[in-house]
């Protein structure tokens, strides 16, 4: 679906993506995961031919991206920074405009803000929007025209817990439908929960790529085996076949409450790998 290949940027010194390379299979939701200031933005303009870079290729649907038909361009969605919404306009007016530029049958719209749970805003203005909503009205507008590949950029960033878990929903939910999803975020829960595969992002290299639990499981260096007992102590085991005897006779004996093994998570690979947090304390 999209193929990337040595691609580089700088705005003038300053070098901001070096030899970035990955795939993209259709259906999958892809994850690009790094800090703010890693690249993430640069790369998806990139990819959306909004900028040019100094070096590489990048293709998607198997051609060039600045030679993509307008067919080709109206099966991409495109989400950046909750861009496109129009504060006076009201959610239904602001879906319309997006409707007529992809002429989209005006039937839809009241569909499409049923999916982001917008329905009984179909005439609030967008000026009268929660963050949360206006979030969603902004990922109503990617989805107006059916696209078969979407980008979002940082699509939760800033958002409440609850807004973040309704909008984590739609997106399974179109991927379910079939559609290939590239989303960047600094947040680890989300790429391990959403993603299929992911690409760690740190100062314009990838550091790290794949399936979430396989980088999670490549640097379980400890292996250990942590149990909590229902007389509140907790210990440590190592993941060896001299453990298991007892293991099971604890287990037999009720004795575990709970029971679990050491992998790190995508934080602490990233930590790792560059010394840095993913979310950094502002
Ligand atoms: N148009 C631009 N001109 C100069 N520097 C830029 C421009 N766009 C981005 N940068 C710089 O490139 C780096 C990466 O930015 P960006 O891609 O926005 O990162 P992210 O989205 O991961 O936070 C930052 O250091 C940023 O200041
Ligand atoms: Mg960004």
């Amino acid at each position: 679906m999209i193929c990337c290949k040595g691609v580089c940027k700088s705005f003038s010194e300053k070098q901001v993506l070096s030899g970035i390379d990955f795939d993209i299979n259709s259906g999958e939701i892809f994850g690009l995961l790094g800090p703010s200031g890693a690249g993430k933005t640069t790369l998806i303009k990139i990819l959306t031919g909004q900028l040019s870079s100094d070096k590489g290729s990048v293709s998607v649907f198997d051609k060039e991206v600045s030679s993509l038909s307008g067919e080709d361009k109206k099966s991409i969605g495109i989400m950046m920074d909750q861009f496109g919404v129009y504060e006076r306009l009201s959610c239904r007016d602001n879906l319309k405009i997006f409707a007529d530029i992809y002429g989209v049958p005006h039937d839809r719209i009241r569909d499409t803000l049923e999916q982001v749970g917008l329905k009984d805003a179909e005439y609030r203005s967008a000026a009268n929007l929660s963050k949360g909503m206006r979030a969603r009205l902004a990922l109503a507008r990617v989805f107006m025209h059916s696209p078969k590949l979407i980008f979002l950029d940082e699509p939760t960033g800033g958002l409440d817990p609850q807004t973040m878990r309704q909008i984590h929903r739609i997106i399974l939910e179109k991927k379910e439908k079939g559609c290939t999803v590239f989303l960047t975020t600094h947040n680890m829960e989300e790429a391990y929960k959403l993603c299929d595969r992911v690409a760690l992002l740190n100062e314009g290299v990838i550091v790290e790529h794949g399936a979430p639990e396989d980088i999670c499981r490549k640097y379980n260096h400890q292996k250990t085996i942590k149990m909590h007992f229902s007389s509140g102590e907790d210990i440590q085991m190592p993941h060896s076949p001299e453990s298991a005897e007892r293991i099971s006779r604890l287990l037999s004996e009720g004795r575990i409450e709970t029971i679990h093994s050491s992998e790190p998570t995508l934080e602490t690979v990233f930590l790792e790998l560059t010394g840095r947090k993913l979310e950094e304390d502002e």
